[in-house]
C-alpha cells in the first residue's frame, strides 16, 4: 500500500499574520494516520511554520532550491539553509517555475541532484499545456520530463521522490482533469518507470495529482487506483477547505 498524501502549495500567499492564522486553524484538525500531510509556505515563513508546526503531524516543504551549495547566486536559497531550520522537503518543476522563471528539466535535473545528494525529499512536479494535450502530444511530453530530470537517477533515489503530475491547464482554472484522464496519466507514469526501472518501484512510487483540487472533487480524484493524493494550490489556503481534502481518501 503506497502513501497517501495531500500537500499544499501556498506559492507566493501568506505573510507573517496569515500563516500564523492559517496554521493554528489547520492544527485545529485532527488528521488520519494514513495520510501525509504537507504545508509549502513562502522562503520567509518556512522557520514560522516548522516551530508553529512543531510535534504536529504536518511536515514543511519548500517551493523552490538552488543546485549550487552556496556562492554568487543572489536571491536564491541552497539545501542546507533549508536542512539548517528543519525543511526536509522541496517542491521542484512547478509550471509556474518553469513557465515565469525559465526553469527546464536540464536545470531541475540538476536541482534533484543536489536535493537527492543532500537527502532532501523532493515533490516533484511536471504536467503538459492545454495546447500539447490538444496535439495529443502530452505524454511525449511528460515522458520528457521525468526522463531527463529523473530517470538516470539510482533506484534508491526514488526512496526520495514525490510525483505530482498537474497538468498547467488545470492550474488555478477551476478546470481539473476528469479523474480517468489523471488516472490515463498516472498509470502511464508508472509504465515509464517500470520500463525503465522495474514493476516494484513502479507500483511503489506516489504520484500525486494537482489542478484545481477542491473539496467537491477530490474523493473521485483520489479514488482512482494510481493516484495517491494531491498537490493543492488554491484550497489549501482555507483550512476548512484543506482538510476535507485530507479526509478525501
Ligand atoms: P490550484 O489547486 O490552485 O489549481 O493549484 C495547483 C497547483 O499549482 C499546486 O501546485
Amino acid at each position: 500500500m503506497r502513501n497517501q498524501i495531500v500537500a499544499g502549495n501556498w506559492k507566493m500567499n501568506n505573510n507573517t499574520a496569515e500563516t500564523e492564522l492559517l496554521l493554528t486553524n489547520l492544527t485545529q484538525h485532527s488528521i488520519r494516520e494514513d495520510v501525509s500531510v504537507y504545508v509549502a509556505p513562502a522562503f520567509t515563513q518556512l522557520s514560522q511554520a516548522v516551530s508553529m508546526l512543531n510535534g504536529q503531524p504536518i511536515k514543511v516543504a519548500a517551493q523552490n532550491m538552488n543546485a549550487a551549495a552556496s556562492g554568487a547566486h543572489t536571491g536564491e536559497v541552497s539545501s542546507s539553509m533549508l536542512k539548517g531550520i528543519g525543511v526536509q522537503t522541496v517542491i521542484l518543476g512547478h509550471s509556474e517555475r518553469r513557465s515565469l522563471y525559465g526553469e527546464t528539466n536540464e536545470s531541475l535535473k540538476a536541482k534533484v541532484a543536489t536535493a537527492i545528494e543532500d537527502g532532501m525529499e523532493i515533490i516533484f512536479c511536471f504536467g503538459e499545456e492545454l495546447s500539447e494535450r490538444k496535439e495529443n502530444t502530452h505524454f511525449d511530453l511528460v515522458k520528457e520530463q521525468l526522463f531527463t530530470a529523473l530517470f538516470e537517477l539510482p533506484s534508491e533515489a526514488w526512496n526520495q521522490i514525490i510525483l505530482a503530475y498537474e497538468p498547467v491547464w488545470a492550474i488555478g482554472t477551476g478546470e481539473t482533469a476528469s479523474p480517468e484522464q489523471a488516472q490515463e496519466m498516472h498509470a502511464f507514469i508508472r509504465k515509464e518507470i517500470e520500463a525503465n526501472y522495474d514493476a516494484a518501484l513502479a507500483e511503489n512510487v506516489v504520484i500525486l495529482y494537482g489542478g484545481s483540487v477542491k473539496p467537491n472533487n477530490a474523493k473521485e480524484i483520489f479514488s482512482m487506483v494510481d493516484v495517491d493524493g494531491g498537490l493543492i494550490g488554491g484550497a489549501s489556503l482555507n483550512a476548512d477547505d484543506f482538510m476535507v481534502i485530507v479526509n478525501a481518501f
